[in-house]
């Protein structure tokens, strides 16, 4: 299959996903998001990938939402396109996302940065909401995603000001989970990935629910739903396989059922 916005392959257990118009810092149009909406779904359902990584060519990840496309749009528009139902469903992507940003994550970008389970941030990566600027606010998840992440305080001054968030301010806020030097990103943010891939797949799928539901729902709901998938991961062969290789002394060899 052939993308025109985005490049897509395969290497050992991992499908990439590379945002590819860097003339524009990738902006992000709408049939961008939809072949990316594609090409993680059809990741989803093949059994040789493990897990998704997702980065950007060129000097961003991502500068934002295609400004260009926005400029003539209005309200009504959006709401007949129902404009973020690849967005919503990006979210519902059940295999581990593993986003690698270096340069620019802005608006748009950054709220797609903000869909990945794990981040590896270039040391020159500068994140943030610029949007105020252009008189609007986020829409793909931003004020939420962020304010879950890093808290009220710094989301309503950078939502305010739409002033730029350094790698190492991510780092600190918990939006990014490692720095990484803009040479070694992508081999690093593999590695990381690699090493996700080869666990136990349906754990790691259940664990990936398990925690996106900490995000909105009360303890006692959480845990409810914890307590269940824990029970059925007791059905997989993976748990058997996992806990003999242990009592053997050996590695475990999991086949993600
Ligand atoms: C369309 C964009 C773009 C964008 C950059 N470009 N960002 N085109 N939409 N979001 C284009 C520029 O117009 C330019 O095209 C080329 O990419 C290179 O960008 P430059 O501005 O020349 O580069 P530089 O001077 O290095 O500045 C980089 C930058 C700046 C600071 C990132 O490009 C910028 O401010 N971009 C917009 C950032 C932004 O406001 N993002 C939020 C968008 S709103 P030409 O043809 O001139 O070479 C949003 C809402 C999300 O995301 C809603 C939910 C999805």
């Amino acid at each position: 299959k052939t993308y025109e916005y985005i490049e897509v392959s395969k290497q050992d257990q991992l499908g990439l996903i590379a945002l590819n118009r860097p003339k524009v810092l990738n902006a992000i149009n709408r049939p961008m998001v939809s072949e990316i909406l594609d090409a993680m779904e059809s990741f989803e359902t093949d059994i040789g990938v493990r897990a998704i990584v997702l980065s950007g060519k060129g000097r961003a990840f991502a500068a934002g939402a295609d400004i260009d496309e926005m400029a003539n749009d209005n309200a009504i528009d959006f709401e007949l396109r129902n404009q973020f139902k690849d967005w919503d469903r990006l979210a519902m992507i059940k295999k581990p996302i593993i986003g690698a940003v270096q340069g620019f994550a802005l608006g748009g970008g950054f709220e797609l940065a903000l869909c990945c389970d794990l981040l590896y941030s270039a040391d020159d990566a500068e994140f943030g909401f610029p949007e105020v600027n252009l008189g609007v606010m986020p829409g793909a998840g931003g004020t939420q995603r962020l304010t879950k992440l890093a808290g009220k305080t710094k989301a309503m001054e950078w939502l305010f000001t739409g002033k730029r968030i350094s790698a190492r301010e991510a780092l600190h806020h918990g939006i990014v989970n490692q720095l990484i030097s803009k040479e070694l990103l992508m081999e690093e943010t593999m590695k990381a990935a690699e090493q996700i891939a080869n666990q136990a797949p349906i754990s790691i799928r259940l664990i990936k629910e398990a925690i996106l539901k900490a995000v909105d729902t009360p303890l006692n709901e959480g845990m409810e739903f914890e307590r269940k998938n824990f029970y059925l991961l007791f059905s997989t062969d993976d748990q058997k396989e996992g806990m003999q290789a242990f009592i053997e002394k050996r590695k475990p060899h999991f086949k993600g059922k």
